[in-house]
Order: C-alpha cells, then structure tokens, then sequence
C-alpha cells in the first residue's frame, strides 16, 4: 500500500552566514497503515540539500508523556531556526547523519536458519544443521545464526523505526536485518519455553518490527512469491498442545517478516529421549520439509526468474 505524500505545514526562512536556510514542517497521515499515526519531518535545507532531518510520529508519545508529536515538531524547528541564525557550521555539523543501517558487511545467503534455543548444541541445535545440510546439497548458500551469540537489546517500544525504518538500537541485530531482507527460506528453529519462545529469540522477533516499518515506510515490501518461512519446534513434555501457544506467536512474526509459512514440523517429549537424534523419523521430517520448500522457491525462480523487491 502506498503511503500518502506529506504536506506542508510550515516553511520559514533563516539568514545565514552561508545563504538562506528554509526550515520546513510536514505532516503524513499514515492511520491508513497504522491506527492513529501522524508522522511529522522537520528539514533544514540550503539550495538543494537537506542539510538536516528530523523525524518523528505519534506512537513514539506514550499516554503519560505530556508532549506531542506535532509539538515536538514545532518546537525542533524554532530551536533549529535560532541554531541556524548564530552558528550555521556548528548546526550542520552537530546534524550530520551517522547511520548503523544497512550493515554492508554482513553475509548474506539464500537460506537463513534463525537457531533460537540458548543451548548451542541442543536439539534445535541438531535440527538447524539438519536444515543447513540439505540447503548445501542443494548448491545453496546457508548461515546459521545462534542467537547465544548475539548481544542484542531488546525492543524498547520507541517506535523510532515507524521514523526512518532504523532501530533505535546498534547491536547485533542489523546483520540479522540484512540477512532477512536477502534470504528466500528463513527456517526459525525453537524450543518451547514456558509453552512459548525462549526469550533471545523473543527479541530477536520484537526487533523486527523495525524491518516491517522499514518496508511499510519505503513501501519495499518483498512479495509473497519466491519466498518461503519453516518453523521448527521442540517441547520437553509430552504432548501436541504444548505448541498450542508457540505456534501463533511464530505465525505472527513470519507474518510481520514476510516469509510465508510453509511447515511447522514439531517434535514433543524431548525430556523423554537421550536427543532428537534419537527420534526415529525426526531427521528426515525435517530434510523433508526443507526439500519440500526449497523444491517450490527453485521452481518458481524457474518459472518466473529470481524475484526482485517491488518498488
Ligand atoms: C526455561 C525452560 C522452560 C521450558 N518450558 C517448557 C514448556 O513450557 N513445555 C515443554 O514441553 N518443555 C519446556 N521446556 C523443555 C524444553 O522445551 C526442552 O528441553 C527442549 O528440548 C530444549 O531444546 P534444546 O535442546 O534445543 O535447548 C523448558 C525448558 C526450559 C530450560
């Protein structure tokens, strides 16, 4: 869905050592996507370069904050105005942007398999290199991502990204951004922990909100096509509904990073077993259900050529 375009609420013009600066205010309803939200900009701009930006939304004001966006706004761009008429160079300098994202060295690989258990070498562990097998018979390329090693903050609730689609944050994440945004089989691997998600991989989900807004605001969402998601899971107990609980929350976020869910083998009593190894028919569940996928995204590469973002 395309966004509507900003409109302008304020535009004035400051003298400065260096020319005329115009600091501008717009305003983008985006409650079409998102209940409620009002974006705001504010540019500085001399000739034809933004020599700042500042961006903000209302959902970053939580109910007890005593400020609004559009306050918020308004009030950058009077500081801006008086900044701009004393020190110009100092103004330009202390707005230079200093960006995190995109992360240009991160790998990226056809098939991205998130190993979400703590333990590295565990059950999830053993499905992972499962996964990461047949995608390399396959002549694919794969990374295997252990969330232990991962230092990552978890979701704040800023709502910074619904911004400029950037996490608040700088860690470990943003080369999982990169991958995500490459990949065209996520396969997320997860024991039950208190009948959900274990709590690294929670962030790891709650983070990607910054993905989704990124997609929403450049309205780069990938399609459908071409791209597959796998969710594979463990409990300790005995018992199908112990997945009753993790099943949506994986549902909910291979929804919210665009990877269309394709499986979510899963395998109970692992408390009962010396290891999934064990399991007679697990590993080949498993290898079945990545053939399976990689099968219907080679086969439609084939029929339609490799699918690139939409514009
Ligand atoms: C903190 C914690 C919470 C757990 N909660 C559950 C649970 O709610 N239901 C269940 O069936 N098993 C539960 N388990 C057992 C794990 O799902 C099981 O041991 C699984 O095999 C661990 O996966 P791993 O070997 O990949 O680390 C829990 C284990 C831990 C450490």
């Amino acid at each position: 869905m395309k966004l509507p375009l900003p409109s302008p609420l304020r535009s004035r013009i400051v003298s400065t050592s260096r020319g005329e600066v115009t600091v501008r205010i717009l305003h983008q309803d985006v409650s079409s996507l998102y209940p409620g939200m009002e974006r705001y900009f504010v540019e500085a701009v001399l000739g034809e370069e933004v020599i700042a930006s500042f961006r903000t939304n209302s959902y970053e004001y939580s109910p007890g904050v005593a400020l609004t966006a559009e306050q918020a706004a308004f009030s950058h761009a009077d500081d801006w105005e008086a900044h701009l008429a004393g020190d110009v160079a100092g103004f330009v300098e202390y707005h230079t942007p200093r960006h995190h994202y995109p992360a240009p060295d991160a790998p990226v690989t056809d098939v991205v398999v998130i190993q979400g258990s703590p333990r590295p070498d565990g059950n999830c562990a053993a499905i992972a290199g499962w996964v990461a097998e047949v995608v390399k018979e396959r002549g694919l390329s794969v990374q295997v991502l252990y969330l232990d090693d991962l230092i990552l903050h978890p979701c704040i609730g800023c709502y910074r990204c619904f911004n400029d689609g950037v996490c608040t944050f700088e860690d470990d994440m943003d080369p999982v951004y990169e991958a995500l945004e490459h990949a065209l089989l996520l396969a997320v691997v997860s024991p039950v922990y208190t009948n959900t998600v274990p709590a690294g991989l929670k962030a790891v989900m709650d983070r990607c909100q910054a993905l989704h807004a990124r997609r929403t605001i450049t309205g780069t969402r990938p399609p459908d096509k071409g791209r597959s998601g796998l969710f594979f899971s463990v409990a300790g107990r005995v018992g199908t509904e112990n997945f009753a609980a993790i099943l949506p929350v994986a549902t909910a976020f291979f929804s919210l990073v665009a990877y269309p869910l394709a499986a979510t083998p899963c395998f109970d009593g692992m408390d009962h077993v010396p290891g999934i190894g064990a399991v007679d028919g697990a590993r080949e569940r498993v290898e079945g259900a990545v053939a399976a996928s990689l099968d219907a995204i080679l086969a439609r590469d084939e029929v339609d050529g490799i699918p690139e973002e939409e514009a």
